[in-house]
This record gives structure tokens, sequence and C-alpha cells, in this order.
């Protein structure tokens, strides 16, 4: 027995309300409730056995190489079967490409079932073929009901099932239109009991809208075993492909290609791409180390200081937190003397990346010491830590794999937490441990 409820949603979160609302409680979203009709099953039966945790046996999770590594990497080691991969990102950012190279590996499985809701199969062709991508295995199917999908999957069985995208996906059973927060959900959730039940991997892609989510959106991270996120500029070729959420690897991991021609292209040494255009002995840039996941990443800090023209001076980060950049800028103030109140201070990490680690503070306080200064730190140091209020240089984690990677690049001289240092002294990289900001400035800048 079923019954039908009308009840209003938020398109931004997915929060419910019987009333329709002008402003989400639950996300601030304003004019964002759209109504919907829920379905309300209320038979309920045993569907599962309880059994005890040891009496598990674990089957190895199998995982198959996509052909990428950039991607295998960001997935822990490949994709393991009867997992849902959730690929988000801007609109033209390269998701469909992608998953469309990953398809040369991936036909190892057996069929794929590619199922694209936004382009004509000819289209699809057209860019497999500059993709270089040709297998016999490759279906593809120009539908957008999910019942549709569903029994052409059952039908004919596929090891992988691609969805593209979420967003054009429905269901006929639901009322309400597609994209919706509840055709979102309900597509996913029936894609994905189609998948756990069969063992066929399943990538679904899916758009972001200018808010930052997923249309329809934040939703879906739950119901997903792991959640991809492309991220890059329009205007660089580079593309980050973020691990946000892994039940099968390492959450955060990166993958780094680049947009070319003939598609995506793997960068394996993305610190090199990300300093090669650094220009050396100038004021302001500094190199510092960033773990993203398990790898090491040198990236550049910018600065720049220069008086302000207006009352209030401008500060501004891109890349990095702006409320950490005005910890910072405090922190020099109390704690260096250095008298930032009446400049504009800008700051950017170079190669569109964006850095949310706490160890770059360092990079960042290196940064704008020097071109306040007029200064400049040596094309061969870098420099890592946590800054804290009263101005100390805390440790942070796996600084040996930070400056295993700096040497690697031909780095000479590090300024690192002083108890990050001590086991590294005697190498043949010049590592100097630091307490706090005030001895940091003073090796870095004399
Ligand atoms: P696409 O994968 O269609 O993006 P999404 O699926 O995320 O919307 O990528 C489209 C962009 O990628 C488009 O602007 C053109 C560019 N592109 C290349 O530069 N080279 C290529 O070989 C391909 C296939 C796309
Ligand atoms: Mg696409």
């Amino acid at each position: 027995m079923s019954r039908t409820k009308i009840l209003y949603q938020c398109q931004s979160c997915g929060h419910a309300a019987p009333k329709w609302l002008g402003k989400c409680p639950d996300c601030g979203a304003w004019n964002s409730f759209v109504e919907e009709e829920r379905i309300a099953k209320v038979k309920r039966q045993k569907t599962a056995e309880p059994v005890a945790l040891s009496e598990i046996s674990p089957s190895s999770d199998s995982r198959t190489s996509t052909g990428i590594l950039e991607l295998d990497r960001t997935l822990g080691g490949g994709v393991v079967m009867g997992s849902v991969v959730l690929v988000g990102g801007d609109p033209g950012i390269g998701k469909s490409t992608l998953v469309l190279q990953s398809l040369n590996g991936l036909t190892r499985l057996g069929k794929v079932l590619y199922v694209s809701g936004e382009e004509s199969p000819e289209q699809v062709k057209l860019r497999a073929e500059r993709l270089g991508i040709a297998s016999d295995k490759i279906i593809l199917l120009p539908e957008t009901s999910l019942e549709g999908i569903i029994s052409v999957a059952q039908e004919i069985n596929p090891r992988v099932i691609i969805i593209d995208s979420i967003q054009t996906t429905f269901s006929l059973e639901l009322p309400s239109a597609p994209g919706s927060v509840s055709q979102i959900r309900e597509c996913a959730t029936k894609l994905m009991f189609h998948a756990k039940k069969h063992a066929v991997p399943l990538f679904i892609i899916g758009h972001v809208t200018k808010e930052g989510a997923i249309a329809g959106p934040k939703v879906l991270e739950h119901i997903v075993d792991t959640v991809l996120y492309f991220e890059g500029d329009r205007g660089s070729p580079f593309r980050i492909l973020r691990a946000v959420k892994n039940r099968f690897g390492p959450a955060n991991e990166i993958g780094v290609f680049e947009m070319m021609e003939s598609g995506l292209k793997e960068v394996d040494n993305p610190s090199h791409i990300f300093l090669s255009e650094r220009p050396v002995n100038v004021p302001g840039s500094v190199v510092t180390v960033s773990l993203e996941g398990t790898r090491p990443l040198l990236v550049e800090i910018q600065a720049l200081v220069t008086s302000s023209s207006f009352g209030v001076p401008r500060r501004t980060g891109l890349g990095v937190d702006y409320n950490r950049i005005n910890l910072l800028i405090a922190v020099l103030d109390k704690r260096v003397g250095m008298h930032l109140g009446g400049m504009d201070i800008f700051v950017n990490v170079v190669g569109g990346l964006r850095i949310d680690e706490p160890a770059i503070d360092m990079g960042i306080i290196a940064a704008i010491a020097s071109s306040f200064r007029n200064n400049t730190v040596g094309a061969g140091t870098f420099t890592f830590g946590e800054v804290g209020l009263s101005g100390e240089v805390r440790a942070v984690g796996q600084a040996e794999t930070r400056i295993k990677e700096a040497a690697k690049l031909g780095f000479k001289k590090g300024i690192v937490p002083v108890n990050n240092s001590q086991k590294f002294e005697g190498n043949n990289i010049d590592i100097i441990g630091v307490k706090n900001v005030e001895e940091a400035i003073e090796i870095l800048f004399y």
C-alpha cells in the first residue's frame, strides 16, 4: 500500500518542508523550494539477514585499472566492482572526456553501457574517434528515462555502466522535473541497487551549478561510494581530479591532467609543472609543500603588498582561505612588528590550485614578508609549517614525504618547524628547524 504526499523541497540541499518557504532554513538559499510529490511506502518486510562480523569472509577487493594512472590513483588504486562513483564538475570541464577515455581500460571487464542523455550517439562517436577509443564492447544508449535504462541494463547485462548525466535522467514514476532533488535521488538510488546487485561499477556524471554544488546536489554524496570532483580554471589547461569521499581508498587524493587537442593527458609530475614558470629572485614568490591525499605537491605562493590608496585596505586570497590570510597578517603585525595595517595585500596560489591545508601557512607568511620587505627568498629554498596565533611554527604531518619531494626537484634549503627538522640533519639538503615566525623571517632574509 502506498500513499502520496505533497511536500516542498529545497533544490539546493534537499531540505523538505510541509509548506513553501522563501528561504531554506538549512542551507540559506532563497527561493529554492519546489513542490514535489513523495510516495511514502508503508509496506515493510524483512529483506536482510543479520550476520556476525567474524563470520564474514571478505572478498579481496578486486580492482580494475581504468588505463589512466591518475584516475586509478584518485579512485584508490582502480575501480572496485559494484562501486558507485560520482564524477562532478562544472559543465565543459571535461567529465565526459575523462570517462570516455577510461573506457579503453574498462572494456577489459566486458560490455560497457554508456548512457548519454546529453549528446547524440553520433557526437559521442566523433569524440571517441578523436580520443582514439574504439571498441565493439561500448554500447551507446541515448536514453533519459530511468526505467528504460534499467530495462536495457537487465537485457544486455553490461559489466560497466556510465550515466552521462544524472541531471538528464528521470523516473517516469515521479511527477517532478528532471534535475530536481527527488528525481536525482530516486534515479541514483535505483541505479545503485542495480550496480550492487550485479556487481558492476557505475559512474554517474553530475554537473555543478553556480552555487558550487551538483544540482540537486550534495544529496548524492551520501548515496555513492566515491565522489570525485573535476576542478580547474577554464583559462588554464590543467585539471585536478579530487576524491572528496572514498569508501575504497584515501579521500583527498588528487589526479592532475592537462586538456589537449587529443583529450586529457596525465601529468605525472605536477610539482614540476606548477613551478615551471616561477620567476627567479623576485620578491613575493615563495615555494611551499602541500600534501594532497598521499601526494606531496610543491606550489608557488605569490604575494603582493602595496600601500593602500583607500581608507580600508584590501586583502585578497586566490586559492587560499581569506580568513587564514587575515590571521597570518595579524601574526606578522603583532609578533614580527611588520606594519601591514595600511597595506593592500594580495595572495595567490599559482596554477589555479586551491589549498586548505594549514601547512602552507609558512609559505604565505614568507611571501607576504618577502613582498613587504622587497627582499627575495632564494630560488632553491622552500618552507612549510603551520603558524599559531602566538607566532609559533607548528609541526605538520608527513614532513619526510614533503622534504623528499622538494629534494627530488633540486631544492637545497628548507625552513621547517623545529619538531619536523631533527631527523633530517646531515642530509644532502639543508633543513633548518624554526620555533617561531620571527626566527623564520630572520633566516629567510638575512
Ligand atoms: P566535456 O568532456 O564535454 O565536458 P563535460 O562533460 O564536463 O561537460 O569537455 C568539453 C571541453 O573539453 C570542451 O570545451 C572541449 C574540450 N576538449 C578538448 O580540448 N580536447 C578534447 O580532445 C576534447 C574531447 C574536449
Ligand atoms: Mg559532458
